[in-house]
């Protein structure tokens, strides 16, 4: 039994932050962050918080798939901005949608939340611990951005997408998962730091810090690396792929992938120019994109691809069974 995808949704907040927009509040131009990263605005949260975007994607994919939240019976929310320390970003869903049966809880694995959540989830299913899942990558990454850093502020975006999963027999053909934690300096976003009765210090929040070089050295490497594997150990060619749904976090390393994995550009379909990068969200916002552009079809086979903070990376390969 494996995981099969019988719902996408995906929800983002109304508000659009165009790069000239940014060029008023930091020393950068839209020549500069389109031809570096393929971004042209994103969408910034004004009231909405994590869980009312990841609530919001989760009813569509729930609509989409025809499942009552009540038949639901795990939720797995991959998020690196969650509303509270606790509860869980998944449990505050599970409130929102009604979800009364399921079992809910965070996974914190940064842009590779969402293949993180679909891989926990397919070893419930083979374990035949759970029937209906549903998993959401949910960000508003806008409130742990410094926006007076114009080497990270100009990549983020905020946004969520959800897939409805049913153990069945079509779906996941074979996943990967990595994690680096030595790399863990190279993309950071600190807690509250320590402060108590004992320490003269108050606690502060932290921001987002990257070194920009290390992580897209890092991605073009591994990506292409974990998609091989996949294909390789499933004897499967290049020409069965028809897409590789990549993490949205820059276009030249999606360019950089396609380069070293000798595809063409036209199987990696992309949002990154309208949203930017929206963390767990990007992957099911760009499949919820793939689908009403009706790029889809039955019996398509798809390579998913995450990697972020951590580092992490994870890989899925999969038939397209709706
Ligand atoms: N606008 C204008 N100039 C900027 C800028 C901005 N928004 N951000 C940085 N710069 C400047 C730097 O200050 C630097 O100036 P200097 O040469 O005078 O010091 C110059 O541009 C080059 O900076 P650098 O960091 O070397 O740029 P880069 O070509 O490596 O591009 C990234 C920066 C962030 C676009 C690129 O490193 C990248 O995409 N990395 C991966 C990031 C990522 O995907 N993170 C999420 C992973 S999940």
């Amino acid at each position: 039994m494996t995981a099969r995808i019988v719902g996408i949704g995906a929800y983002v907040p109304e508000t659009i932050v165009t790069n000239h927009d940014l060029a008023n509040i930091v020393e950068t131009s839209d020549e500069w962050i389109y031809s570096r990263t393929g971004i042209k605005e994103r969408r910034i949260s004004v009231k909405e918080e994590t869980s009312d975007l990841a609530a919001e994607a989760a009813r569509r994919a729930l609509e989409h798939a025809g499942i009552k939240p009540a038949e639901l019976d795990l939720i797995v929310l991959g998020t690196s901005s969650p509303d509270c320390n606790y509860p869980s970003g998944a449990c505050e869903v599970q409130a929102k949608i009604g979800a009364v049966n399921a079992v809910a809880f965070d996974v914190s694995a940064a842009c590779a939340g969402f293949i993180f959540a679909l891989n926990i989830v397919q070893g419930f299913f083979k374990a035949g611990i759970y029937q209906n899942a549903l998993i959401i990558g949910a960000e508003t990454l806008s409130k742990v951005t410094n926006w007076e850093d114009r080497s990270t502020c100009v990549l983020f975006g905020d946004g969520a997408g959800a897939a409805v999963l049913k153990n069945d027999d079509c779906g996941v053909i074979d996943m990967l998962m990595g994690s680096d934690g030595t790399m863990g300096d190279f993309l950071k976003c600190k807690s509250r730091t320590l402060g108590n009765l004992l320490t003269e210090e108050r606690p502060e929040l932290g921001f987002t810090e990257m070194n920009g070089q290390e992580v897209f050295r890092f991605a073009v490497k591994r990506v292409p690396e974990s998609i091989e594997t996949l294909m390789k150990r499933n004897q499967m060619s290049k020409e069965e792929i028809k897409y590789y749904v990549l993490h949205q976090a820059n276009e030249r390393i999606i360019e950089a992938a396609a380069r070293r994995l000798k595809e063409p550009m036209e199987k990696f379909p992309m949002t990154i120019s309208k949203y930017g990068n929206t963390s767990t969200a990007s992957i099911p916002l760009l499949l919820d994109d793939m689908l009403k552009k009706g790029m889809l079809k039955q019996g398509d086979k798809i390579i998913l691809s995450g990697f972020g903070a951590g580092m992490t990376w994870g890989a899925v390969l999969l038939e397209w069974c709706i």
